[in-house]
């Protein structure tokens, strides 16, 4: 499958185009790297991509505590090669159990960087999550005060809502309500997949944000079905309408504080997803760059490629900037198609096509 079957072709290069960019090094500040010999497999493509990344705590068993977050750490620092300077940011797992004193003790040992909160049943891994956000109020008043973020996967968990609704139910009967609760907390909403998420979001520049996916910036809904069904193109929240994938881009390549990269790159073997019930999850960590810079191109909006992936979120996050320089080159570079894992093997977005756009050097 290539973009233009499902889109047609992108427009021609402007004659004055250019022919490569440099930008300070990126961060991913959503990705699931996983555990054992995945997170030895999908590594090295997302270090050779971004200087940091904002880890997922959704492991079998999730990461709850500050002193499992502090071996997953170690465990990702000893997966990396010897050059690799990838750093990883922590996140802990809200549970309905999670008590403040322990998110404040993680947070002031230097622990975490976040809390992540996944509604119970929502996506992967996300049982032990939390069943009631207003009973939450104790430790995101306590989050609010020590200036710890929240991050939020934002979709009802109603069995009776359409699945393309999931979303825009949550951001009205959950995250407005959470909003006005907590006036001093600073959230993201993590993965947003809908126009009026997106001017929530700017409704509460500030004290929100939003990441952005390369796949919801390429795929509608109809592309997980284009000539059949295809499962690699499955995540949560599903892709939406063609509407909400053009205002995804514009808002990516607007250039606004409030929108930075967050790939939710999310690897599955593919025997978990060519299955009878196919696990959610689109593995972009090898081809996130390349997707979202073509992206920018295509917008004509080169120029504020820097601010998203490089500049917005960790000014959101209260991190210095980086040091260094990517390269990104207009030369057609093939992506491969999948990654090896243990006896099977992890499909790459976009895998198997001409990208129009390659990885070039770093400059730490
Ligand atoms: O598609 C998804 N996959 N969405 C999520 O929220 C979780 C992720 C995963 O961990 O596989
Ligand atoms: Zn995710």
């Amino acid at each position: 499958m290539t973009v233009e079957t499902i889109f047609g072709a992108p427009p021609a290069p402007q004659p004055e185009a250019r022919e490569a960019i440099t930008i300070r090094r990126p961060d991913d500040w959503h990705v699931h790297l996983r555990d054992g010999d995945m997170l030895a497999s999908v590594l090295p493509f997302t270090a050779a991509q971004f200087r940091r990344g904002i880890v997922m705590p959704n492991l079998v068993p999730p990461v709850t505590t500050s002193a499992m977050a502090a071996a997953y750490r170690e465990r990702i620092l000893a997966a990396r090669a010897e050059e690799c300077d990838f750093e990883p940011l922590m996140t802990c797992y809200l549970t309905d159990a999670t008590s403040p004193d322990d998110i404040e003790r993680g947070w002031a040992e230097g622990i975490w960087v976040a809390a992540k909160l996944y509604p119970a049943g929502a996506t992967t891994n996300s049982h032990s999550g939390v069943t009631d956000i207003a009973a939450l109020a104790p430790v995101l008043e306590r989050m609010e005060r020590i200036g710890m973020k929240l991050l939020v996967h934002g979709e009802t968990t109603d069995p009776q809502v359409d699945i393309f609704d999931r979303e825009a139910v949550f951001m009205e009967s959950e995250m407005l309500p959470l909003l006005a609760r907590h006036q001093g907390l600073r959230i993201v909403v993590e993965h947003a997949t809908t126009a009026e998420t997106l001017d929530i979001v700017r409704a509460h520049a500030g004290r929100a944000a939003a990441t952005i996916t390369p796949h919801h910036l390429v795929i509608n809904r109809t592309s997980i079905f284009q000539g059949g069904l295809r499962p690699h193109l499955y995540c949560l929240p599903i892709a939406k309408r063609e509407r909400h994938r053009l205002a995804l881009r514009k808002a990516a390549t607007s250039g606004e504080a409030c929108f930075f990269i967050g790939t939710d790159t999310a690897p599955h073997p593919r025997l978990r997803k060519e299955a009878e019930c196919c696990a959610a999850g689109v593995f972009v960590g090898a081809s996130a760059l390349q997707c979202y810079v073509q992206v920018f191109d295509e917008e004509g909006a080169l120029d504020k490629f820097e601010a998203f992936a490089s500049l917005n979120g960790a000014r959101f996050y209260g991190l210095p900037l980086n040091e260094g320089t990517i390269t990104l080159h207009r030369r057609p570079g093939r992506m491969p198609k999948a990654v090896p894992v243990a006896g099977d093997e992890v499909v790459i977005f976009r895998g198997g096509e001409d990208l129009p756009w390659s990885l070039g050097e770093i400059r730490p």
